[in-house]
């Protein structure tokens, strides 16, 4: 890892293990441009592929075809309006009523370590142990000296994974309000190179989605104007080029640090090149930016792979376990949870809870969760979000007494909260009916006969915290999963004034964020999961306060290899909340093995989402193995290194994974049959990621075999009888002694 300046050539580079970023200064230092990002090169002195020396030339020399000079640079950060006509990274509305920007190259500095960016998440170097810092960052200092408008553009590499992360950081250096109407916190210019794009699409029950496209001239593009991440579309994009497979062929991903709304984009110009661009979504932002004041943009990801979709899952899951997530338990086994949402929906009380805490205690079930309807007159989801007190109907004797009696069965307790939100029908309403989100004179759109309270008042934000700490203060609580049921609309607050309207769904992220960073800095032992809807708020803004997040509110072992496969294609799978439930399926009304719903949800968590006391006596009988199993691999899925070997969203018959240890000692292989297939024989699986002169020993069949063979000429996995079958394939490597 390197960050190095070199003043002759005016090139800044950032050299990780494999990867290259490379920035030039171009027109006597002026021009601010992308030269090259991709694998590492030995060159420095490669400004050349910024086209300078080529027609049309730069603007101190041929001033009278300026535009057409703008037409082509690629521009690292580009502005607007002063003969770019790409899309632009940043936009302005200044004092005058123009709307132009343009940033010049002023200064840098190189520097050791990453500064953490205020009120959000980020990615975040540590020390090691011989005092080096495990992280470099490089700020370029800009300006735009016509309108007074400083950005500091930040990068920073780190030493044991290659990705490159940016922020924009704007400050106002006029006498005069400035109104920021597009912060965009990534832009790459690069080459057309017959790259496809990757991005994951879904729906409620259906997120993350692997979809591919062909580039076309014009714009394509994702994003979110929900006020979350979303469960339609995702916070990223991946350029792929034509033939990568999972180990093979050239992938960008992109990845935004957020949660709120946002855009990832592809331009594809009149000259054949590619502006990818990540960022907040310009929809319904106007930020006002007050004479000294500063705004700063959230964290991008950018992570470059020669070795296909794998290496940018298995270089984005190192990133966020070392240097994004930071709960205490981010390296620890969870505890087993059985959630009572599946199991009882809102009809429960404290006999009900403490009969299923007593069975899952005697299955090894090591923790109960109370979900939604345990607070106000909650029977159904019409009533009391916001009220956030005990419903001693339901549960007498108050929340300690159930938690007491949880705890005295031999299990930890847990429980759901939905703080963002206010039903019109409770006592919070009644009282506050200026604390929902809401356009003045304008009746808000309902879902799920809720409103979202207006985060940007401080006095909801200081009521909010109030409710859940005294709840979890109460009682021996030792995990909260946090729902966010309901999108944004309306966006109107009734506390912010005209001109900062356009501030609300950004504002309402950054609260969210306080409370979350409250939360887990009072209550530092406290196991958060996130959750919206199921997955809408899965992102890497979430995984910065909370290590695993609720994947979909889809627990069907069928459904879930596909939104698994698109959430670990980014995420660590110690971050996917995965639950075995009952069949049919809720979701889908599909009956899957009860074997098979744990092996999936073992690539997560892993928990229970059933009625343990009306389970089959055969199913419930499987619980106590499906604990061991967890025992013994959560350890090995946790930490280790996620190969992709099939999926049945392509293949339609069936999906396989393999997790391997980073040391290369062990590997577990999942293999699900999705349809099962008359007249065929074994499958042949080739495995990755092993050590090839090391031998493995095949828990299951004895068979001992070389990693080289594993690898390439594969192993062979009997058929299985029916749909829905599955099988783990354990992996030890031989003692060296042994092996002789
Ligand atoms: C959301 C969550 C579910 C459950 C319900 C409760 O849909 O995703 O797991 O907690 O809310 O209302």
């Amino acid at each position: 890892m390197r960050i190095q300046y070199d003043e002759t050539a005016g090139i800044f580079r950032l050299d990780t293990e494999k990867t290259s970023y490379i920035i030039g200064l171009a027109d006597e230092k002026r021009f601010i441009g992308h030269v090259y990002y991709g694998k590492r090169i030995s060159d420095t002195d490669v400004g050349y592929l910024m086209r300078t020396n080529e027609s049309p030339f730069v603007p101190s020399q041929n001033n009278r075809d300026r535009s057409s000079f703008f037409d082509a640079f690629p521009m690292e950060y580009p502005g607007s309006n002063t003969g770019d006509f790409r899309e632009s990274a940043l936009e302005v509305l200044d004092a005058g009523g123009h709307e132009a920007v343009e940033l010049s190259y002023r200064r840098h500095r190189i520097f050791a370590g990453k500064p953490a960016l205020p009120g959000l998440p980020a990615t975040f170097g540590v020390d090691t142990s011989d005092g080096e810092k495990e992280c470099l960052t490089l700020e370029i200092l800009a300006e735009d000296a016509c309108i007074g408008l400083e950005a500091t553009l930040r990068y920073s590499i780190f030493a044991d994974v290659d990705a490159v992360v940016r922020s924009v950081s704007l400050r106002n250096v006029s006498q005069e309000s400035i109104f920021l109407t597009k912060v965009m916190s990534a832009s790459v210019d690069m080459d057309q190179e017959d790259y496809k794009m990757l991005t994951l699409q879904g729906s409620w029950a259906r997120e993350r989605h692997l979809d591919f496209r062909q580039i076309g001239y014009g714009k394509q593009s994702v994003g979110s104007v929900r006020g979350e991440s979303s469960h339609q579309e995702h916070p990223f994009l991946a350029l792929v080029s034509e033939n990568a497979t999972q180990e093979q062929g050239e992938v960008y991903g992109f990845h935004f640090v957020y949660s709120g709304n946002f855009l990832a984009q592809v331009e594809k110009t009149q000259f054949d090149s590619l502006r990818v661009q990540i960022g907040i979504h310009p929809k319904n932002f106007r930020w006002k930016l007050g004479p000294g004041e500063c705004f700063d943009a959230p964290e991008a990801v950018l992570v470059y792979s020669s070795q296909g979709l794998g290496g940018m899952s298995r270089s984005l899951h190192d990133l966020y376990r070392n240097h994004l997530i930071r709960s205490p338990y981010k390296d620890k086994k969870r505890p087993i949870l059985i959630n009572n949402w599946e199991a009882t929906y809102f009809d429960f009380d404290t006999e009900k809870l403490l009969a299923i805490a007593r069975e899952a205690k005697k299955a090894g079930i090591e923790m109960l969760v109370m979900d939604d309807g345990w607070f106000g007159d909650r029977n159904d989801d019409n009533t009391s979000l916001g009220d956030w007190t005990v419903n001693e109907k339901k549960l007498p004797g108050g929340l300690k007494y159930l938690v007491d009696q949880v705890n005295q069965i031999g299990l930890k307790f847990g429980i759901w909260f939905e703080p963002e939100m206010i039903s019109p029908q409770s006592r919070l309403y009644r009282e506050h009916p200026d604390w929902a989100i809401a356009i003045e004179g304008r009746v808000p759109c309902r879902s799920r006969n809720q409103y979202v309270l207006d985060l940007t008042r401080p006095e909801v934000v200081e009521y909010v915290w109030q409710a859940v700490s005294a709840v979890l203060g109460s009682a021996n609580i030792e995990y909260v999963k946090w729902d966010m049921n309901r999108q944004l609309t309306d966006p109107g607050s009734l506390f912010l004034g005209r001109e900062n309207q356009g501030e609300l769904s950004h504002r309402y992220v950054l609260a969210v964020y306080e409370l979350q960073e409250r939360l887990t800095r009072e209550f530092p032992e406290l196991l958060l999961e996130n959750c919206s809807g199921g997955g809408a708020r899965f992102d890497p803004g979430m995984l910065y306060y909370s290590p695993q997040i609720w994947c979909s509110d889809d627990t069907d072992a069928v459904e879930r290899l596909s939104i698994q496969e698109g959430t670990a294609l980014l995420y660590p799978l110690s971050t996917m909340g995965a639950h075995v439930s009952d069949c049919p399926n809720h979701a889908v009304g599909r009956v899957t093995p009860f074997v098979t719903r744990g092996h999936v949800a073992l690539a997560g968590t892993f928990g229970y989402e059933l009625d343990i006391t009306k389970l089959s006596g055969e199913d419930r009988a499987l619980i106590p193995e499906q604990v061991a199993m967890y025992h013994k691999y959560n350890d090995l899925i946790r930490n280790g290194d996620y190969y992709r070997i099939a999926s049945c969203r392509s293949n339609h018959l069936w999906d396989c994974w393999e997790v391997v240890a980073k040391d290369k000692g062990e590997a577990l292989v999942t293999c699900v049959q999705v349809l099962g297939r008359p007249n065929y024989h074994s499958r042949r699986i080739r495995l990755s990621g092993l050590k090839p002169d090391l031998r493995y020993r095949n828990e299951e069949t004895g068979e001992v075999l070389y990693g080289d063979t594993l690898m390439n000429a594969g192993i062979l996995i009997p058929g299985m009888w029916g749909d829905f079958q599955s099988r783990l394939i354990h992996l030890t490597a031989v003692e060296a002694d042994e092996s002789k």
